[in-house]
Formats: structure tokens, C-alpha cells, sequence
């Protein structure tokens, strides 16, 4: 078994009846949707789920997953999904699959947040590794680039598809920015900067949101966990 299918298994494993789950995207949320679906078959396990994306809903719904619309859902239980980095106090940097709107709704509705990551992803600040990605209304992203230049030193330019002939749009139908930004503004402030720079859908920061993460490293599972949590 990888570490990521570890991970995925052991959070499947805080899954209970009754529960409402929010899927998240990327390949470790592909083996915790293969872990849930494997519980309900073999345990009988009766939950629903929503997803935070349309490739996680057909992978759901092709493993036999009730996956209900994501307007109806109000509040869920549970919400488990990978991340691109994670700082010491559990923030998270994600949105390299471009699903970032219905990824932080989910995060942010619910009850608790299980994020898995390989030990690969843990960083000593947030924007280590990756630029930042910050979803912008397509007409607004001039503004918003030049914006954040001016007010953060943030520099950067509109994500390219992967055969450069485009410029990549979000599940939402956003431009998205992907930005690095001086080392001396603090995670904090930069997600309160990009929160409030009119333009901005939503952004690759997660703040103040993650429950626990599991991390996985050579077949053993560490959970990390905020002393507020
Ligand atoms: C999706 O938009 C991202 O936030 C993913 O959650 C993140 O890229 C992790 O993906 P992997 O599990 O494939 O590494």
C-alpha cells in the first residue's frame, strides 16, 4: 500500500453512518474516494457525499457513491482532500487543479476538515514550493496583477493550459493568477490582502480552516493537528 493509500484508508476509517462528505480533487482525494466506496460496499456504510469538482463526482458516481448537488448542501460533516503545501500552523496552499471556489466552500462549511498529504508537502512557509493561485473574474485580471504588484511586490502572470496555446480557465470560469510574493509579507496578511483586492473570486490560501492532517512517510501515518483544534 502507497502512503497515500494509507492516509486515504485511515481517514475513510473516521467516516460514520449518516454522514454528509465532501470529496475534494486530485489523486489523494482519488484513493479517499476508493477507500469510502470500498467501506460502503464491504461495511454496508450509508453515507452521501459532495464533491468539490466534476472529475471527483464521476469517480464517485463510477464507484457507486451517491453524490447529491452541490446547491443543496448547507453544512457537511466532513470534508477530506489533498493540499499542494502545508505550513506549521496547518495552513494550506491548494488550487493546482483550478477547483479552488467549491474547495474552499466545502472546506469552510464544514464540521471538520481532514486534509492528506505525503511528507513532501509539509513547508516552512506557504508559497515555498508554488506560486500562489488566485482565481480573478476574467475582465478584472489586469487590474488585480497590477494591484498586487503595486501593494505586496506579488509577481506572477495568468496561468497557461499545459500546450501553452491558452490561458487556463477554473471550473468556475475564472482567470487564474498564479503569483509569488515577498518573502516578508506574513501568510496572514496576504490572505487578508488578497480576501479584500476587489476582482478576486478566491485564492489558493486556506487559513485557519484544516482540522487535522494526516502525513504520510514510508507506511507511517502522523496527524497533525492545531493546539486549538
Ligand atoms: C486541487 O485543486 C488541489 O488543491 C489538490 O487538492 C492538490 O493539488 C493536491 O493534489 P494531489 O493529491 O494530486 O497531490
Amino acid at each position: 500500500m502507497t502512503d497515500k493509500e494509507l492516509i486515504a484508508r485511515h481517514a475513510a476509517n473516521q467516516v460514520q453512518n449518516g454522514m454528509l462528505v465532501g470529496l475534494g480533487t486530485g489523486s489523494t482525494a482519488n484513493c479517499f474516494i476508493a477507500e469510502l466506496a470500498r467501506r460502503c460496499r464491504e461495511e454496508n456504510l450509508q453515507i452521501t457525499t459532495v464533491s468539490s469538482s466534476n472529475a471527483s463526482a464521476i469517480a464517485a458516481r463510477n464507484l457507486g457513491l451517491s453524490v447529491m448537488d452541490f446547491e443543496q448542501v448547507s453544512h457537511l460533516d466532513m470534508y477530506v482532500d489533498g493540499a499542494d503545501e502545508v505550513s506549521p500552523d496547518l495552513t494550506l496552499l491548494k488550487g493546482q487543479g483550478a477547483d479552488l471556489v467549491r474547495e474552499k466552500l466545502l472546506a469552510t462549511a464544514s464540521e471538520q476538515f481532514l486534509v492528506l498529504i505525503e511528507h513532501s508537502k509539509l513547508v516552512e512557509r506557504i508559497g515555498e514550493k508554488f506560486a500562489i493561485p488566485i482565481e480573478v473574474m476574467p475582465f478584472a485580471w489586469r487590474l488585480v496583477k497590477k494591484q498586487l504588484e503595486e501593494t505586496s511586490g506579488g509577481q506572477g502572470d495568468l496561468r497557461q493550459t499545459p500546450d501553452k496555446k491558452n490561458y487556463a480557465i477554473s471550473s468556475y470560469g475564472s482567470l487564474i493568477l498564479d503569483m509569488r510574493f515577498d518573502k516578508q509579507i506574513d501568510t496572514k496578511t496576504l490572505n487578508d490582502i488578497l480576501n479584500h483586492t476587489p476582482g478576486i473570486v478566491e485564492h489558493g490560501i486556506f487559513y485557519g480552516l484544516t482540522t487535522a492532517v494526516l502525513v504520510g512517510k514510508n507506511g507511517k501515518i502522523q496527524e497533525l493537528r492545531t493546539t486549538n483544534a
